[in-house]
């Protein structure tokens, strides 16, 4: 893979959830190509695996569920005996799901039976959004951030652009995300007498799997949602995900970004500063 800049991370033992994932997959390949030992962790043992192995021998796969910490732990062993301690960890298993969205951007009067309001979302699936990228941090730190303790580390989360202004439709993902910046904060506070930084990255508007068919129509042409956000970016395009890497491996590297922590960093175009005017 192409770096945008080389540091030097060989000193590092890094686990990172949702590893098998759009993004999270191009930060272990980066954070690997610099060096480091990448343990991926995925509940997904498939997807992970198969990023593994592109990888190659400082990569390890292990099928993880975020959300239980005897499955963080048995992964905890499996790293320890086969790079030792981690003293970086990347949280970011997360996203949102179809039954916290609503159809409408606005409430109306007169909403008719056959449209999910914000009355009818379901509550299985606002459980589900929150613990996912909420509940999964927390567990993961508990059980990562203790061996960081005597050695000092590195956390970096994964935040996103609706926990600054939330975005319509999606009411529960971005509380989530907004209550992942005020836990990267808290953390880099908590921490940071024993040497553990902590921060996030808020990526703006990547075309992913997930997003894609909100963002294109079948046929390959932009939706209404796309002309919204395009609108808002004053760099006027989607961001690719090689453009997030600078800023991880800026936030992994202690040489570059040792007195930086608690920050929460767009990487967005310029979204998140402008005002629509
Ligand atoms: N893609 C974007 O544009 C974007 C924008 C802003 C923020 N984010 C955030 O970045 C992070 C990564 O996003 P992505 O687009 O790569 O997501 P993705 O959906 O491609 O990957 C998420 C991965 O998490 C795994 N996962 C789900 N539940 C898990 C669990 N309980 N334990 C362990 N792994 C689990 C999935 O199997 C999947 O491989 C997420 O936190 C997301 O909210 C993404």
């Amino acid at each position: 893979m192409e770096l945008p800049f080389r540091v030097d991370l060989s000193k590092k033992v890094v686990a990172l959830t949702g590893a098998g994932g759009v993004l999270i997959s191009e930060f272990a390949k980066a954070l690997a190509e610099s060096g480091a030992k990448v343990a991926l962790l995925d509940i997904n043992y498939e997807a992970a695996k198969k990023v593994a192995d592109e990888i190659g021998e400082n990569a390890l796969a292990i099928g993880t569920n975020a959300l239980d910490t005897a499955s963080l732990k048995a992964a905890r062993e499996q790293i320890h005996a086969a790079f030792g301690k981690v003293n970086l960890l990347v949280n970011g298993a997360g996203g949102n799901n179809p039954k916290a969205t609503t159809d409408n951007e606005y409430m109306t009067p007169d909403i008719s039976e056959d449209v999910k309001s914000f009355f009818k979302l379901d509550e299985a699936g606002l459980r589900f959004v929150f613990d996912l990228n909420i509940t999964s941090a927390f567990l993961t730190t508990q059980v990562f951030a203790e061996d960081m303790l005597e050695t000092g580390g590195n956390i970096i989360n994964l935040s996103s652009m609706n926990a600054f202004h939330p975005l319509t439709k999606i009411p529960a993902y971005s509380a989530a995300k907004a209550g992942i910046s005020n836990f990267t904060e808290w953390l880099a506070v908590h921490f940071a007498p024993v040497g553990i930084r902590c921060n996030a990255i808020a990526p703006g508007f990547f075309v992913g799997n997930q997003n894609r068919g909100l963002l294109f129509n079948p046929d390959g042409s932009p939706t209404p949602r796309t002309h919204k956000i395009l609108a808002g970016t004053p760099m006027g395009r989607f961001g690719e995900v090689k453009e997030l890497i600078g800023a991880l491996l800026f936030l992994a590297d202690d040489n570059a970004s040792g007195f930086i922590t608690g920050v929460v960093l767009p990487v967005d175009g310029g979204f998140n500063v402008y005002s629509g005017v």
